[in-house]
């Protein structure tokens, strides 16, 4: 069956069943590999995308939900708030092994977009949605607040 989703603001035609996770067609059919596959149970986090503007992990919903729908990933983010937080996280060498920041990156993009100046609750509420097996909390907490209070880290 076809499926019309935006993806970073254009418009694909996916023909798969409408059961197929949004995760594997994002990687298997439009390439968007920056999306990573962790737990695959809505879990871990790790493949966390926009959906109209709102975090989901990509695994949990089906093409067919997000059929119509808008839909960024790590690709497609981009903007003042977005070059600042990769900056943060460039300054502060928030990545350790790598794997789960695409899924923090999103989060925390996710976060700042709705509350500029999260507090450190607000930040324990999103940001746990997201697990580092490298455990980088501390880093990815400092690269939030340097992104929304500049020279203001935790
Ligand atoms: S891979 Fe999607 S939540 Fe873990
Ligand atoms: S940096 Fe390794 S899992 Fe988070």
């Amino acid at each position: 069956m076809a499926f019309t989703l935006i993806v970073n603001g254009e418009s694909h035609t996916v023909r798969a069943a409408g059961d197929t996770p949004l995760l594997w067609v994002l990687r298997d059919e439009l390439a968007l590999t920056g999306t990573k596959y962790g737990c695959d149970s809505g879990l871990c986090g790790i493949c966390m995308v926009h959906v109209d503007g709102e975090t989901r992990p990509s695994c949990a919903m089906t093409l067919a939900e997000a059929a119509g729908r808008s839909v960024t990933t790590i690709e497609g983010l981009h903007g003042p708030l977005a070059e600042t937080l990769r900056a943060a996280w460039r300054e502060l060498e928030v990545s350790q092994c790598g794997y789960c920041q695409t899924g923090q990156i999103m989060a925390a993009a996710a976060l700042l977009a709705a509350s500029p100046a999260p507090d450190d609750a607000q930040i324990d509420r999103v940001m746990d949605a997201v697990v580092c097996r490298c455990a980088a909390y501390r880093r990815i907490r400092a690269a939030i607040y340097r992104t929304s209070r500049p020279g203001g880290e935790p």
